[in-house]
């Protein structure tokens, strides 16, 4: 049995679900940081995405791309590879994986989770 058990953190990143969708152009991607976490805020053609700022490949930011055509991933505008919101895995081509992020639109503005790993006596 492990020692550890998974909580979710959630951080207030903007006064409600209607800014970003203001402030983020449709298939396109905003680059935020919040606790330490660079993560890029895609507005889809499905609502609002969380992914990890970072492309696996190379390092380059996802937030400079844009979706793909059904708006299920984020296309790396370096060498073009596409990071699925669901899991966060490369569509094609070799690349590791990208964390993803959970949103949750409250009565007082949209939250983002954070998964830490914490010992089950301190929690
Ligand atoms: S750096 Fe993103 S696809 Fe190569």
């Amino acid at each position: 049995m492990s020692m550890f058990k998974t909580v979710i953190y959630w951080h207030k990143i903007f006064r409600s679900a209607e800014e970003p969708k203001r402030r983020i152009p449709l298939n396109k991607g905003m680059q935020i940081t919040v606790a330490g976490h660079t993560v890029c805020i895609a507005h889809t053609s499905h609502g609002l995405k969380a992914i990890s700022d970072r492309c696996p490949h190379n390092g380059f930011s996802l937030s400079k791309g844009w979706c793909t055509e059904d708006g299920k991933g984020m296309v790396c505008p370096l060498h073009r590879y596409a990071f699925e919101f669901e899991h966060g895995r490369a569509r094609s081509g070799f690349a590791g994986a990208c964390l993803v992020y959970p949103l949750e639109e409250r009565a007082d503005g949209l939250y983002l989770g954070i998964e830490k790993s914490v010992l089950k006596w301190f929690s």
